[in-house]
């Protein structure tokens, strides 16, 4: 029997393609989708906006402020909010801030979430989770494609190991951080992607998943 609200998590570094495969996941399951780094991204972002240093004060209070609207912001994947939302994510009292908002979101009509401490944090009891992963140097070649770079740019190289050194970076910082970092759960299943498309890890994940319920 398959609990009538499934949550699905999936959690993995940074740009290893957990938005896209969710997004999907999520359409073909017919669940609703949250992309939990938005929420700290959102947080970032108003602090900015504010000139609150986000790595001297705690954006807790921000945190517990947050509307739908400030999610549908387009100014939220800039460099400046990456670098303040890795800081803000540290911060427990924004960490505390954002739990109930996401397990209130799957509590009607379960969802599939993305992150970093889904499975192990938000839901340790998802009926699903999925750990989406890939090497460093495959996740900033993706990022540079998604960025508009060209195949054949004379700076290609130099501009894909800029962003590999920042991915290198935000990983380090989000999986050594005392507060909920990123790691893998102890029940989570791993898909590698370096050697699979979008469409490849979707039937993946759609495997495992379908496995997953029709278990319970
Ligand atoms: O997935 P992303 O790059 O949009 O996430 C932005 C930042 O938020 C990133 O530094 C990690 C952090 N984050 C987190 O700590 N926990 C989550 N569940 C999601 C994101």
């Amino acid at each position: 029997m398959t609990r009538s609200a499934p949550v699905i998590a999936v959690d993995g570094p940074a740009a290893a393609g957990k938005g896209t495969l969710s997004k999907r996941l999520a359409e073909v399951l017919g669940l609703p989708h949250l992309d939990t780094g938005l929420l700290y991204r959102a947080v970032a972002r108003r602090m900015l906006d504010e000139a609150v240093d986000p790595a001297c004060t705690s954006g807790e209070a921000v945190a517990r402020a947050l509307v739908p609207e400030d999610l549908k912001r387009t100014d939220l994947r800039t460099p400046d909010v990456d670098a303040a939302a890795s800081l803000v994510a540290r911060d427990q009292g924004v960490r505390q801030a954002l739990v109930d908002m996401q397990r209130l979101f799957a509590r009607a009509q379960g969802a599939v979430l993305d992150g970093r401490d889904i499975g192990t944090v938000i839901f340790p009891d998802a009926d699903v989770k999925l750990y989406i992963t890939a090497s460093a140097r495959t996740r900033a070649v993706r990022r540079y494609m998604q960025n508009g770079g060209s195949e054949t740019a004379p700076d290609r190289e130099a501009h894909i190991s800029e962003i590999e050194q920042a991915l290198i970076a935000r990983d380090h910082a989000d999986s050594t951080r005392a507060s909920a970092p990123l790691r893998m759960a102890d029940d989570a299943v791993k898909i590698e992607t370096d050697a699979l498309d979008a469409a490849e890890v979707l039937a993946e994940a759609l495997r495992i998943t379908k496995a997953a319920l029709e278990r319970q």
